[in-house]
């Protein structure tokens, strides 16, 4: 998934603008886009959004639930899991732990809904909490269900207590280059794709474009959007070049061709392991993008 955008789950005119957007998944939302006394008519809606019109989008469907430290959670669940979404995205995640908790009400809500076990993918926000950030390692292994981890901003400069997430340059200050860097380094060690957080000044595409190509530089493999013009700049820039294919395709055969050696020459450069190991990778991302 390269593109992900948010789109309040109480807003019927919203949901029909993001089913279309283009984006490879769009996450309905009912915490923080939702008003406190408007989450059950935004499960409502959202619910039965999805289950009349998901044909109509080839869009993976994900739906953001409320935290765990809610009590909001199991209604969410219980409202939504019957439309069958792709996936349920964990804000304010405190560890793998969180995951595996969220798994097991999952596992209940498939069953009593006729869905095979495990069906439904989690995808946490990591850094939300200082928590989290402090456990980014505990998600490696903790489900079946992980598809990625991504993280947040907003959160966690309330949590901890930060004034502003950026500096006067418009560049993440320390705390957050660090989440940003562990949700990468934890994705990693868990083997699922690490998924850059939102942008929220949606005016600025000049300043948007180049974090995407900053964040898919580094390892993110995909972007969260807060409005369907960001879409096709998260696709175009996590869409890998043809030239890039090109060059992963020649690093490939030639390793084939060599009965697969340790290390090749190609036009006289050392080209070892570790570099047949990023070219297979860009072509899976490749192949997903439909390239
Ligand atoms: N999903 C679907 N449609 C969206 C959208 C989104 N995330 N953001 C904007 N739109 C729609 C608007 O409704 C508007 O539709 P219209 O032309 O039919 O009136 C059109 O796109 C243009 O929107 P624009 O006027 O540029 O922005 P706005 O002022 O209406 O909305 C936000 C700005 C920030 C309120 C809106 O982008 C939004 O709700 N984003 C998602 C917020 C969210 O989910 N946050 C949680 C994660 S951080
Ligand atoms: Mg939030």
């Amino acid at each position: 998934m390269r593109s992900l955008l948010f789109v309040p789950g109480d807003s019927e005119k919203k949901l029909e603008k993001g089913f279309g957007a283009g984006a490879d998944a769009v996450i309905v939302d009912l915490e923080d886009s939702v008003a406190p006394q408007n989450k059950s008519l935004a499960r409502n809606v959202a619910a039965r959004f999805i289950a009349d019109q998901r044909h109509r989008t080839k869009s993976k469907v994900y739906v953001r639930i409320n935290d765990l430290s809610t009590g909001l959670t199991d209604e969410d669940l219980a409202a939504l899991v019957p439309a069958k979404p792709d996936g349920v995205m964990l804000p304010k995640s405190n560890s793998g732990q969180d995951v595996q908790q969220l798994s097991a009400k999952l596992r209940v809500h498939e069953a009593e809904n006729g869905l095979p076990d495990g069906v439904i993918k989690i995808l946490p926000i990591i850094t939300e909490t200082a928590a989290g950030v402090l456990t980014a390692a505990s998600y490696a292994k903790a489900s079946a269900r992980l598809v990625g981890l991504t993280w947040g901003a907003e959160d966690l400069s309330a949590a901890i207590g930060a004034r502003t997430a950026r500096d006067e340059n418009g560049r993440y200050t320390d705390v957050f280059r660090f989440a940003r860097t562990m949700t990468i380094l934890a994705a990693g060690a868990a083997e699922v794709a690490a998924i850059d957080t939102v942008f929220p000044n949606f005016r600025d595409m000049a300043a948007f474009e180049a974090e995407c190509i900053g964040a898919e530089r580094d390892g993110f493999t995909g972007k969260m959007a807060i409005h369907p013009a960001q879409v096709p700049v998260i696709n175009a820039a996590f869409t890998p070049s043809a030239e890039a294919v090109k060059h992963s395709l020649a690093i490939v055969a030639a390793f084939e061709a060599a009965g697969n050696p340790g290390v090749v020459g190609i036009d006289g450069k050392m080209v070892d392991r570790p570099h047949l190991r990023l070219a297979e990778r860009l072509l899976a991302r490749a192949k997903a993008a439909g390239i």
